[in-house]
């Protein structure tokens, strides 16, 4: 049985667990599901988040949660929230974000997870404000925050997209706990 902290219609979001690593590798290797990334992420560099994930979601205990489906119990990526420090006018901030496997796209999964992810962030967390970043050719990463009721604030240089002519600048949108 596991151990789920957020759990949807469908889909169940936990910590972490050995078990992902391999699937998250494949994922994390899919040209893909990393378009609107600057590059596909080598084995170590996927383990590495997969720690920096765990060690913040046992400092904070929330992070971006692996996510099952529940009626076939497979990891099929990942959607939740994360203190972001890098340095922009926008940060320090709460942010909200997701990573699905291909085969998992087009279900609505994405905005499921996501809508009872930000429910958490002020409900369960009791975190006040919440922000989604996403590069400006990402579309159907936008339609996720735009139909979980994100308001559009501005445009921001993510240090990760610096010198990367592909990606000029990221969106960013915005939700509030009422
Ligand atoms: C972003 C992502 C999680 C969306 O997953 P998803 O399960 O397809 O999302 P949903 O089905 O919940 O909804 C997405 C919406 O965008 C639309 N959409 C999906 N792919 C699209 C595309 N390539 N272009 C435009 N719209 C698209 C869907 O039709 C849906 O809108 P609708 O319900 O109004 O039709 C998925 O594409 C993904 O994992 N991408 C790779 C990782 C990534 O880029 N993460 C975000 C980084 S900021």
């Amino acid at each position: 049985m596991k151990n789920y902290i957020i759990e949807t219609e469908r889909l169940g979001l936990r910590n972490w667990l050995p078990s992902d690593e391999k699937p998250f590798i494949e994922m994390c290797k899919d040209q893909a599901v990393m378009q609107h990334f600057p590059k596909p992420l080598s084995n170590v560099e996927t383990i590495t988040l997969i720690q920096r994930l765990q060690n913040h979601f046992h400092e904070h205990g929330y992070c971006y949660f692996a996510v099952d489906e529940l009626e076939t119990a497979e990891f099929i990526g990942f959607a939740g929230i994360m203190n972001q420090t890098w340095e922009s006018e926008f940060t320090p901030c709460v942010d909200i974000g997701w990573r699905l496997k291909k085969t998992a796209w087009g279900k609505g999964y994405a905005t499921e997870a996501a809508k009872a992810c930000l429910e958490a962030a002020f409900n369960q967390f009791q975190i006040k404000e919440v922000l989604a970043f996403t590069t400006d050719t990402n579309t159907a990463s936008e339609n996720v925050m735009k139909k979980i009721g994100m308001e559009y604030i501005g445009t921001v240089q993510h240090p990760m997209m610096v010198g990367d002519p592909r990606f000029k600048h990221c969106v960013v949108y915005k939700s509030e706990a009422t």
